[in-house]
């Protein structure tokens, strides 16, 4: 009988599941797909029941290949979307949908935090980061300015993957990852920044007791292995957020290597061996999931999201949805630049580098030349171009490496590995189980809980599949392009806000 650690990634599309051996060698992986709901522009939300069927779905079938007959799973990590708002009463139900990492609708309520802390300044000294849209704490401060009648009844407030963990083992409990991302944690500390929590006259106790991420915070209940279909009393790990536990799944656990993420967001993350100051907060800088680690990065809000924008786009004209395949394919087919096409990925307003909820993508240098395929080029390059700008922002932060190792489903691309190799000028790998890099970490932090290992070095590394290295003329276009992207955001800010002005919302 083999001993398997099972990891669960609540992500924003789909939730993933992975079953690991005692050496992090894949045995079996599955996700199943659920909806992000937009009520109104700039707003996401998902009802938590669907991270619960979803988990289900994805356990049953990763099961389902690899019988429970010869597998005996010994420990479950969580891993999920962070920053996301769930919101729970005394009882443990839900009061509304959840509010998630990428919603837009906070923006002054950040910037009254920020104010009742005394400032910006004031508000890094004790949390190491900004206040930003999307956080976690200027949600819980929407909810009571909007919603007084449900703040009323708000007891518990529980990110994405915390919330499963009460599903599964009845305990209220989140880890220094996750709770890094709500804004109001000490990071340097990892504790909760009860100062700050007092005077943004918030109560304490609507946070979750924050445990080191591979500490154990419960069993499998009888309900919770009814779910999933395992027995009952597996112990559950804290895990961490997908963006901070993914660096573990892809090895990149000492600085001096980087991470890129394609998922929905894209993100660029590297380890840190302290709590590094974070200038003007225009960074990251949140608690690792490794035992005093600390973890740097910069998230856009769409990366594989545009192309999933354009798949839809696409479908819109022809009545055929196109696969991502076919559309990477088909960007592969045209020239490096995209003849003069730059694509600025601000499908849902920004967090990074820019912070701006009103933020809009553009394609810029369109003519009548271009065609499909330059369109779907200048998408694929526009996501490393944000991915790029957010590596001149970590730089600023004294952040660098030498070589990047590529996450998430995008990994899966071998045109968007090339282009990130060309424009950074450095190899871009990808390790086993890449594109499932939030499970893989969440299943290696069950067994770093459990006592497989005896210490983080000694956690196995993932073994590498792919390196491609860069190209230097490629490299030449993807460059100027750069330096043309990066001007763009301020030149087009004004006119951006301006269209997101109500007038154009609706009118009959
Ligand atoms: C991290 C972030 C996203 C979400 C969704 O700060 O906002 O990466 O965790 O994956």
């Amino acid at each position: 009988m083999t001993e398997a650690l099972l990891g669960i990634d609540v992500g924003t599309s789909s939730c993933k599941a992975l079953l690991i051996d005692g050496r992090g060698r894949p045995l079996a992986s599955a996700a199943a797909d659920y909806p992000l709901a937009q009520p109104r522009p700039g707003w996401t939300e998902q009802d938590p029941a669907l991270w619960v069927e979803g988990a289900r779905a994805a356990v049953g079938a990763a099961l389902a290949t690899s019988p429970a007959a010869v597998l005996r799973v010994i420990g479950i990590g969580l891993s999920g979307q962070m920053h996301g708002l769930t919101p729970l009463d005394a009882a443990g139900q839900v009061l509304r949908p959840a509010i998630l990492w990428n919603d837009q609708r906070n923006a002054a309520e950040c910037a009254m935090m920020t104010e009742a802390a005394g400032g910006a300044e004031a508000l890094l000294r004790q949390t190491n980061n900004r206040m930003l849209v999307g956080y976690t704490g200027g949600k819980i401060l929407w909810m009571k300015r909007h919603e007084p009648d449900l703040f009323r009844r708000l007891r518990y407030v529980l990110n994405p993957k915390d919330y499963l963990r009460l599903v599964l083992t009845g305990e209220i409990a989140t880890e220094v990852s996750d709770a890094s991302g709500t804004g109001l944690f000490d990071v340097a500390a990892r504790t909760w920044a009860r100062p700050l929590i007092e005077d943004l006259d918030l109560d304490p106790a609507l946070l979750p007791p924050a445990f080191e991420s591979a500490a154990i915070t419960g069993r499998l209940s009888a309900a919770g292995a009814r779910l999933l279909g395992l027995p009952a009393g597996i112990p559950v790990v804290g895990g961490g957020g997908d963006s901070v536990i993914q660096t573990l799944g892809s090895g990149v656990i000492v600085p001096g290597e980087l991470q890129t993420t394609i998922g929905t967001a894209g993100i660029l993350a590297a380890a840190l061996e302290t709590p590094r100051e974070n200038p003007q907060g225009r960074a990251q800088i949140f608690c690792n999931v490794l035992p005093r680690g600390w973890h740097a990065m910069g998230v856009s809000l769409n990366a594989g999201g545009s192309l999933s924008w354009l798949r839809q786009l696409a479908g819109g004209f022809t009545g055929a949805v196109p696969s991502f395949d076919a559309l990477l394919a088909l960007a592969e087919s045209a020239p490096p630049g995209a003849r003069g096409l730059l694509f600025l990925p601000y499908l849902n307003g920004e967090r990074c580098p820019h912070s701006d909820p009103d933020a809009r993508a553009t394609l810029l240098g369109l003519t009548a030349r271009h065609d499909a395929a330059d369109v779907a080029r200048a998408v694929v390059e526009g996501v490393v171009h944000s991915l790029r700008d957010i590596h001149g922002l970590l730089q600023e932060a004294g952040v660098s490496g030498t070589i990047i190792k590529a996450s998430g489903g995008g990994a899966r691309a071998a045109l968007w590995r090339q282009i990130q190799a060309d424009l950074f000028g450095c190899p871009v790998v990808t390790t086993e189980s890449a594109a499932d890099g939030a499970a893989l970490g969440a299943a290696l932090v069950a067994g770093l809980g459990l006592g497989l290992w005896p210490d983080a070095a000694a956690i196995p590394k993932p073994r590498e599949l792919t390196r491609q290295e860069p190209d230097a003329r490629r490299g030449a276009v993807y460059r100027r392009g750069q330096e043309i992207y990066r001007g763009l955001h301020a030149l087009l800010a004004e006119p951006s806000r301006q269209l997101a002005e109500p007038i154009f919302e609706g009118a009959a």
